[in-house]
């Protein structure tokens, strides 16, 4: 497990990985995470529970970055979310509904109506008015939707002001004393469900008496709701477990021993308490699963005195990591390169124009030189979740650890974020009416639309990893409907790959395709115009290998790998039919008749037939059908997988069918294939086979997401 914090031949190292080894690809600032700690700290709060029922629902503000979220859903557990944009990123990293609550002061109603809509498991209500607003949204759907009540206990969860909620003076909850009055009235309402108590009493508590006291409280808030028949199936404690800053790391720092209580501790508190025996005990944890995984990297600029008082000058600033400033917080700073040498008191400061703008205060620090590499640890819950583009800072890239390997998360910003939501253009003294102004965020995604020989395909650039945690199987297969949305043939995503452009097709229905030939042409020309602006040649990679593009003629032109070996005769019986044909693979399985009967209707039924035939599972076949009309023209017809009917013109199809009669009928290269969708040539060139065809754009737009989710 690569989760060992220390420095191995002086340089500090997470696990096996050196740090500064990742920090000379990506650049300073930047946040690192660490898979295996992130892991380990939910199992701690797994194990935590035994074998009691519980939902662990993460809170979601504590980091918001996609993969992690999508690694966290995937690992099974729940999220706890506040607000329509969280909601959002739940159900995009894939969330099940049925693990998400929805906390918040002041929900809005188009956040209940999103909420209810997707099915989630509880909202966290916080007054008697959000009762209400809820109940007739679900009301409007014709659902019952179950909340829990959260309540203000006034118990003082001993940390800083501004992260105590359930303390008296507090924005958060339903005071406690009033809660008869809500269960009463609540129970008559008929699109409501009270099912659950919430008690979130702040964050980093390090100390076990404000839970025993919220343990006590809640059996309380139990007995009340028992009274008035209301059946309390969750007990929802919400998070705050605290986490020690200053002692976590096998460092040269002083170690300010402080106890913290642990998630067992933690947990045990409720389920000693009676009356959680046949409930569902919830936990949103945030903080403790996150911090300790994660840590921003900085490098000192300048060293500088001023009065008397050192000053380390570091790239990275209250706009990337505000906790200092905002709740007085300590975190211990590291240097990558280990120093040692006398420590003498310095201040850590950002280069923001505002004075508050610090990581540490008076902290006893080796002697730092300019381009020092630092480590401020601890970082990884509400580190980057709270950052902003302050001073117009370009927010930074994200890294992760696993083992020995190392992903990117997140890239840089660009000069391009800062003013993406603003029009540039804006003659704003002309605007007369409210037509220019805008509500709702949008979701969308922009794409370009290509033809390509019969075949249309969206094409999407993902090299920003845009698509990313979104749920394209449903998305992708609402793309291609033509009555509902775009329509296509297929989908081309376009991802970003260090030496070749990295393809990926998809079917209509939105599955993965291992090959496209029209498509890969097309891909092609996208990338050529759009991307590199050059017309040379290039390669591009798909799940089937590389393959080469090139302008051949004046027409896009893709080498097409074909697998010749795969090539041999194969005769099928299909409902007492004796059918001969061919098999080959040119990037995706083809099956090849020759036959004079060309025209014959009943092709896709026994296309479909043979397509699904035994002889082809478990992933089936395309199926062709060709016929010889000059010397070096063939006419083809294509059943494709993935689509299920006959298609306009099919590239691999067509390569195929070359590939069959070069060795069947004595076909030469150059080769014209007639498709129902136009014209393609195939040639071959130093023993490669190439397919040629036109390309054109036909369309540029931008897809809505929020229709699909
Ligand atoms: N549940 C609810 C309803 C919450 O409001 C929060 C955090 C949590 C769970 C998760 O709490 P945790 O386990 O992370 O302590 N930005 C501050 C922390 C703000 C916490 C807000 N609510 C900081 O950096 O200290």
């Amino acid at each position: 497990m690569s989760t060992h914090l220390k420095y191995i031949d002086d340089e500090l190292h997470w696990g096996r990985v050196k740090i500064s080894d990742v920090v000379n690809t990506v650049n300073t600032p930047l946040y690192i995470y660490n898979y295996n700690i992130i892991k380990s700290k939910f199992k701690n709060v797994e194990r935590a529970f035994r074998d009691k029922h519980h939902l662990i629902c993460y809170a979601l503000k504590a980091n918001t970055n996609l993969h992690i979220l999508k690694l966290i859903a995937d690992w099974d557990y729940g999220t706890e979310v506040v607000s329509y944009g969280e909601l959002y990123l739940a159900l995009m990293a894939g969330f099940k509904p049925d693990t998400i609550v929805f906390s918040g002061a002041g929900k809005t109603a188009e956040e209940i109506e999103y909420a209810v809509r997707n099915n989630i498991l509880l909202f966290n209500v916080e007054n008697w008015n959000e009762i209400k607003t809820i109940n007739s949204i679900a009301g409007k759907y014709r659902r019952v939707q179950s909340i829990s009540l959260r309540i203000n206990p006034d118990i003082d969860p001993d940390t800083h002001p501004s992260i105590a909620t359930g303390i008296r003076g507090a924005k958060f909850g339903i005071e406690w004393k009033k809660l008869p009055d809500v269960f009463m009235r609540a129970k008559k309402l008929s699109n409501v469900k009270i099912k659950g108590i919430h008690i979130h009493l702040g964050s980093q508590i390090t100390t076990k008496e404000p839970f025993i006291k919220c343990a006590e409280h809640i059996q309380s808030c139990v007995e009340t709701a028992e009274s008035f028949g209301i059946n309390i199936k969750y007990i929802n404690i919400g998070g705050g477990l605290g986490v020690n800053y200053e002692n976590d790391l096998p460092l040269a720092e002083k170690l300010r021993n402080k106890n913290v209580i642990t998630p067992g501790e933690w947990i045990n508190i409720f389920l000693s308490n009676s009356h959680v025996k046949d409930k569902t005990v919830i936990v949103e944890p945030g903080r403790y699963v996150l911090a300790e995984g994660g840590m921003l990297i900085t490098k000192v600029l300048y060293k500088k005195k001023s009065f008397g008082k050192t000053f380390y000058i570091v790239d990275a600033g209250m706009n990337d990591f505000s906790r200092p400033l905002l709740y007085d917080a300590y975190h211990n700073i590291a240097p990558l390169k280990k120093k040692t040498g006398r420590k003498t008191p310095a201040d850590v400061v950002g280069p923001l124009c505002e004075t508050g703008d610090y990581f540490a205060k008076d902290r006893p620090l080796p002697s730092l030189r300019n381009s020092d590499l630092l480590a401020v640890l601890t970082a990884g819950a509400y580190g980057s979740s709270l950052s902003s583009n302050y001073n117009s800072r370009l927010r930074l890239p994200e890294i992760i650890i696993k083992n020995d390997t190392i992903a990117q998360l997140k890239y840089r910003e660009t000069l391009h974020d800062l003013t993406k939501n603003q029009p540039v253009n804006l003659e704003w003294f002309k605007i007369t009416g409210k037509k220019t102004l805008q509500s709702k965020p949008s979701h969308t995604i922009s794409f370009s639309k290509y033809s390509a020989t019969g075949n249309d395909f969206i094409i999407l650039d993902n090299r920003e990893a845009i698509l990313t945690a979104l749920p394209i199987k449903k998305m992708f297969s609402h793309m291609c409907q033509r009555k509902l949305s775009i329509g296509a043939d297929g989908i081309i995503v376009i991802n970003k790959d260090e030496k070749y452009y990295n393809v990926s097709f998809y079917n209509a229905d939105g599955s993965l395709a291992e090959s496209c030939g029209n498509g890969l042409r097309a891909a092609g020309v996208y990338i050529a115009d759009k991307i590199q602006s050059t017309a040379g040649s290039m390669q591009i990679e798909t799940i089937d290998g590389k393959h080469e593009f090139l302008i051949n003629n004046g027409l896009p032109t893709i080498g097409i790998n074909v697998n010749r070996e795969s090539f041999k005769e194969q005769t099928l019986t299909i409902e007492n039919r004796i059918i001969k044909g061919y098999i080959i693979n040119s990037g995706v399985p083809h099956y090849v008749i020759i036959k004079d009967d060309f025209d014959n209707s009943e092709f896709t039924v026994l296309a479909r037939k043979i397509r699904y035939s035994s002889y082809f599972k478990p992933d089936g076949t395309n199926v062709n059908i060709m016929k010889k009309t000059a010397r070096n023209t063939i006419m083809v017809r294509t059943y494709e997988r993935g689509v299920e009917d006959e298609t306009l013109s099919c590239g691999t199809g067509a390569t195929a069918c070359y590939y069959t009669g070069k060795k069947i009928m004595n076909l030469k290269s150059p080769v014209s294939v007639i498709t129902k969708g136009g014209e393609l040539q195939i040639f071959e060139k130093r023993g490669k086979i190439y397919l040629s065809g036109s390309v054109r754009e036909i369309y540029k737009g931008t897809y809505e997401l929020s229709d699909i989710l």
